[in-house]
């Protein structure tokens, strides 16, 4: 088996988060009856350890969400099982050998148990997760104006790691993905579970840890820094791009996709298209403003798309309410807070 040891990403450490406790969360989180080989979590600790991230293993035992033990007991429960194939394509799957039914039924609750699954699409062993979004198609808009071969990438916000099996594709030498949501990091190691079983090396080059940007600390700076969707949520959106600039050296790319709007930034009143997070949704020209004023002269607008209901839906595996909800039935161009609907500009910006 391959083994997630020996992370080629450079060591990371975050600020004032000393590591101490040696138990595993996997010790009590574990569900009586199973006995999974080998424990998922142990081997997710063992990669962030690897990694120099043992304040990831703190940080996801110490948030008190009241799923996580029933994530953790779900990571737990995935079949012990090898696939024979693996592809980091628009689907991201491995597979390859049919399960029997029991097993097949085992996989599926445990992936099940990790709803809602937000980004995507992943297949594994015959079983289909539609993510809410068709993470493939922002990427088929952002891929070919990059070149990531042979790049240490730094994705920011990076949600399940979808787009970190796509960043290897594309030839990235590594990922490192951080985003705060404990239930996307525990997706990010069911699929790595797979990855790792069936690819030696593929699984410890993306890694996904539970950690805020502005709490994370890289050993040396990254050749790409990727933010998407992530800017419009910060409070501070300025603050936000001065801490990307931190991890980038004199000739990284910077790739920041965001909502956009035409003429002057919008403040939604209270919530944009349902969202309460959303401070502010820029301009192309602030966002270039933004880029510039941290030194990325060279900004390249690579695409301007509207989000539509086909891009990001309800499905099975996100059951809850989604775009189509969040649109004005009578004129789908406005959410239904009277903004203009979603779209979203991709900005990739170079030192001059
Ligand atoms: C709208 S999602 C975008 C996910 C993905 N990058 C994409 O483009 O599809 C925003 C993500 O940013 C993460 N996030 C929010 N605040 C963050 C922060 N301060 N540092 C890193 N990630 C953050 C959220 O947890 C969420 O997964």
């Amino acid at each position: 088996m391959a083994s997630r040891r020996g992370d080629p990403n450079a060591p990371v450490r975050t600020r004032g988060r000393p590591a101490t406790s040696k138990k595993h969360a996997a010790d009590s989180a574990a569900p009586a009856g199973t006995s999974p080989a080998p424990r998922v979590l142990d081997t997710l600790f063992e990669a962030w350890r690897a990694a120099g991230a043992e304040y990831a293993v703190e940080a996801l035992r110490n948030r008190r969400h009241g799923d996580l033990p029933r994530w953790m007991a779900a990571l737990e429960t995935l079949p012990d099982v090898r696939p024979t194939e693996v592809s980091l394509g628009a689907t991201v799957s491995a597979g390859g050998e049919s399960l029997n039914d029991t097993t097949y039924e085992q996989l599926h609750r445990a992936l099940r148990g990790l709803i809602p699954w937000r980004k995507g699409p992943f297949h594994l062993f015959g079983i289909d997760i539609d993510s809410e979004w068709r993470s493939d198609l922002k990427w088929a808009r952002i891929v070919d104006h990059l070149d990531l071969d042979g790049s240490r990438v730094l994705d920011v916000g990076s949600g399940n790691g979808y787009y970190g099996w796509r960043m290897l594709e594309a030839g990235a030498r590594s990922v490192t993905g951080i985003d705060p949501s404990q239930l996307a990091t525990l997706q990010h190691a069911a699929v790595a579970h797979y990855m790792d079983r069936g690819a030696a090396g593929i699984a410890n080059r993306n890694t996904v840890l539970p950690v805020r940007l502005e709490d994370f600390e890289a050993g040396e700076p990254y050749d790409v820094v990727f933010s998407m969707g992530v800017v419009y949520h910060r409070r501070d959106p300025m603050a936000h791009v001065q801490h990307l600039v931190r991890h980038t050296h004199a000739r990284t790319t910077l790739v920041l996709e965001s909502l956009v709007v035409d003429g002057a930034p919008l403040e939604p009143r209270e919530r944009y298209a349902r969202m309460r997070n959303i401070w502010l949704v820029p301009d192309i020209g602030t966002l270039c403003s933004w880029l510039e004023a941290v030194g990325f002269g060279f900004t390249q607008v690579a695409d301007v798309s509207p989000t539509t209901p086909r891009e990001q839906r309800s499905t099975d595996w996100m059951p809850f309410e989604s775009l189509r909800d969040a649109l004005d039935r009578a004129d789908p161009a406005l959410t239904i807070e009277g903004y203009p609907a979603p779209k979203r500009a991709v900005m990739i910006a170079r030192r001059p």
